[in-house]
């Protein structure tokens, strides 16, 4: 099975409205996000029946899309083709002018899209954690120049290549062993209050934090999660991707901080951090870092087929 199957994350919830169309290009597919007039998030074809415009281009209007062209009106639930403005008042719009429409979901944070056949299964568990600590919650979405699998084993061998908490800085002097539990991919390494634009010290130390990774095996999703010595969470990133257009890969995510961060993070560092994001989730990868990057857990990860990404065979094309 090469095409991608099951639930997809696309955009984190608040990125998607009423307003304007969202465009996605996620595990071989082309999505229209919008919200309709309920607000609940719908997920078309973008792409016109018509004459192949992208219904992005268009505009919402009461609930349902609009394409930029020719004004055939899309409802987002069913697909169909609700109104075409040079109709006369005794034609009716003919039930073949329609655009696929995926189920959609909204969870954890994050819009999801069937993009597989038949009945939607279960949402993944990406165990995101909310609970009363929780103190700064953020999220985004983008698409690096990077194709799909190199992205992956990037997130396993190199994450600060792909993001940035600072005041933190990941280290690969402890690296533990890529561990199978339950239904995700686990990967453990020692990390540390610092910047990470400086390396680390090459000496024995005790590092105060991990990094801990989490991949749901043979999906897009993956759980960072910044633990301290007690195992506590202090923060947490969900980043789900998938292959986008022409060897890229679109990602969406969603950050979160909880209480004991800020405790425990040195007066230094946190005086470094302000004024910038709480995390950085790159768009722009730095090739240089990318191709230093050296191989580490994706050696074991790249022998096991299935726990790679699946792909869709066939090109999307405009
Ligand atoms: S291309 Fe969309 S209405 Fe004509």
């Amino acid at each position: 099975m090469n095409a991608t199957q099951g639930w997809l994350a696309v955009a984190a919830v608040e990125e998607v409205n009423g307003k304007t169309p969202r465009a996605v290009s996620a595990g071989g597919f082309d999505f229209a996000l919008f919200r309709d007039r309920d607000g609940v998030a719908r997920a078309l074809q973008n792409r016109c029946p018509h004459r192949r415009v992208p219904l992005t281009l268009g505009k919402i209007i009461d609930g349902a899309i609009r394409c930029a062209y020719h004004g055939w009106t899309f409802d987002g639930g069913s697909g169909a083709c609700i109104d075409v403005p040079n109709l006369s008042e005794a034609e009716r719009v003919p039930p073949s002018f329609c655009v696929p429409a995926y189920p959609v979901a909204e969870h954890q944070g994050f819009v999801f899209v069937w993009a597989g056949e038949g009945e939607p299964g279960l949402l993944p568990p990406l165990a995101a954690q909310v609970d009363a600590r929780l103190e700064l919650e953020t999220y985004g979405s983008g698409v690096a120049a990077l194709g799909v699998d190199h992205y992956r084993d990037l997130l396993f061998d190199g994450p600060e290549v792909v993001f940035d908490i600072p005041g933190v800085r990941f280290t690969d002097f402890y690296l533990g062993d890529v561990r199978v539990i339950g239904d995700r991919l686990v990967i453990d390494r020692e990390a540390e209050w610092g910047l990470a634009s400086k390396p680390a010290d090459i000496k024995l130390v005790d590092r105060p934090l991990v990094l801990r990774t989490e991949q749901i095996i043979g999906s897009g999703n993956v759980l960072f999660t910044l633990l301290d010595a007690n195992e506590d969470v202090l923060a947490s990133l969900t980043l789900a991707f998938a292959a986008g257009r022409r060897g890229t890969t679109s990602y969406c995510w969603r950050y979160r901080r909880y209480t004991g961060f800020n405790r425990q993070q040195p007066g230094k560092y946190r005086l470094l951090a302000r004024g910038r994001a709480p995390v950085e989730v790159f768009e722009k990868l730095d090739g240089s870092a990318v191709a230093a990057t050296l191989v580490g857990p994706s050696a074991d990860l790249s022998l096991q087929p299935e726990w790679k990404i699946p792909l869709r065979e066939e090109e999307m094309a405009l």
